[in-house]
Order: C-alpha cells, then sequence, then structure tokens
C-alpha cells in the first residue's frame, strides 16, 4: 500500500468511527404526541414525589418544613468524576423548569435526556425513574406544577475532561439505562418492589 492509500484508509476509518461513535451516543426520546398531561393526579402525584425523594436533593441545603418544596436546587454531589449541583426544578419559567412540556419532563425522567437533547449525568437518578410507569409520572408533573417556583439561577457542574463532554454518556446509557417498568402491578409485593425499584431508587 502507498503511503497515500493508507493515508486515505486511515481517514476513512477515523471518519466510520466517529460516525458509529455519534450513531452510539444518540439520545433517545419519547414522540411528542404520546403523551398528555391532561388528567394528571395531583394527590397522587403527591405521594409519587414524597417516595421518590426528589426533595432529598432539589430542596436547597438547608430548608425546612414547607420550605422544602421549593425544589431551587444548589445541592453539591461531590463524587470521583467533579462534583454536581441539582438544578432548580421548580416551576419559575425562567430558572426552573415552569417553561417545559409534559414530553420534556418524561424524556427527562424515562431517558435522561433534556429538552435541548444532552444527556443527563446519571447524578441524577433518572436510570431508577426510567422504570417508572407513565400516568405515574404524568400524576407527577402535575403535582411539582402546582409547587412554588423559585428564581434562584443554577450553579455549572465542575467536571472535567472527558465528563465535561456530556454526548459521551450515550455509550453509558447503552449499558445501564433500562426503561420501563420494573413488574406488572398486581399484588402487594409487585408493588412493594415497583416501588422500590422505580420511584424509590433505592438500589
Ligand atoms: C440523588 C440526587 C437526586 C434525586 C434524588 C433527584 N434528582 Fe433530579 N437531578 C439531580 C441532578 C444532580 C441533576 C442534574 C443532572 C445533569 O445536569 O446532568 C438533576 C436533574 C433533574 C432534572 C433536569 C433539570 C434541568 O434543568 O434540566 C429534572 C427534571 C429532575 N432532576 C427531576 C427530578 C425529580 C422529579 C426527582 C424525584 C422524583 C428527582 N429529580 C430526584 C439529582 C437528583
Amino acid at each position: 500500500m502507498t503511503g497515500g492509500v493508507r493515508r486515505a484508509f486511515l481517514g476513512v476509518a477515523v471518519v466510520a468511527g466517529a460516525v458509529a461513535g455519534w450513531v452510539l451516543t444518540a439520545p433517545e426520546t419519547v414522540p411528542d404526541n404520546s403523551v398528555s398531561a391532561v388528567g394528571g393526579d395531583v394527590e397522587r402525584g403527591r405521594t409519587i414525589f414524597a417516595i421518590g425523594g426528589c426533595v432529598s436533593c432539589h430542596a436547597a441545603d438547608d430548608a425546612k418544613g414547607e420550605r422544602k418544596l421549593v425544589l431551587s436546587g444548589g445541592r453539591p454531589f461531590v463524587t470521583a468524576f467533579g462534583t454536581f449541583y441539582a438544578p432548580n426544578i421548580s416551576p419559575d419559567p425562567d430558572a426552573g423548569i415552569g417553561a417545559w412540556d409534559v414530553v420534556d419532563f418524561v424524556n427527562a425522567m424515562k431517558h435522561g435526556v433534556s429538552p435541548d437533547g444532552s444527556h443527563y449525568y446519571p447524578a441524577f437518578p433518572y436510570t431508577s425513574y426510567a422504570r417508572m410507569k407513565t400516568e405515574d409520572l404524568l400524576d407527577l408533573w402535575a403535582y411539582m406544577r402546582a409547587l412554588p417556583a423559585s428564581g434562584q439561577a443554577n450553579s455549572p457542574h465542575a467536571v472535567g475532561f472527558p465528563f465535561s463532554v456530556r454526548r459521551g454518556l450515550g455509550l453509558w446509557k447503552r449499558l445501564y439505562l433500562d426503561p420501563g417498568p420494573v413488574v406488572e402491578v398486581g399484588v402487594d409485593l409487585e408493588r412493594g418492589r415497583y416501588l422500590v425499584e422505580g420511584p424509590g431508587h433505592c438500589g
């Protein structure tokens, strides 16, 4: 093989590798018209919210009592990859997720994908929430829409390269993200397992 041909082969291999990497890391989402917020049950949502433990990460560090329902974010999580900060998920349209529609929420919870198509870091335990039933997510959404808004701005994560490239998480998800309910909920035992492995994210 001449040097020129070898270089051409190498070029093709690099491009093919880049294309394969891009395809393998692509975010998956639900179709836009597949869910509707209509009919979400706020009272059921309150229970799901309590079991899901959203407060433990998304409330302000020093929040007490009713203030825990203000999901302003800011709590730091120090990990081997860097420090993540829980974002504001209150209904504020600018600082929080008030401008989202229900499809954005389902994509975040079930696919770990943001409205702009980026992967979320698994510091957000969506690998558990992915196993929740969509109807439970719709109830949760209905409840969260009614919580108080906070204008607190998000803190950027302090994560070094290569973990700072969110696209790479697509590969990790192929190994660790298994959306779809844990079991068909029929008897109490199955309900318990569902609550532990899904919304309870005990693992
Ligand atoms: C163990 C801590 C933890 C728990 C528990 C948790 N989250 Fe989060 N959440 C995070 C972190 C950290 C992020 C940021 C992820 C990122 O930026 O990639 C996040 C991101 C989010 C986002 C995306 C926000 C945005 O601005 O893009 C939503 C929505 C969300 N969480 C909802 C929830 C809900 C609902 C619950 C409860 C059912 C919950 N989270 C429980 C840590 C947590």
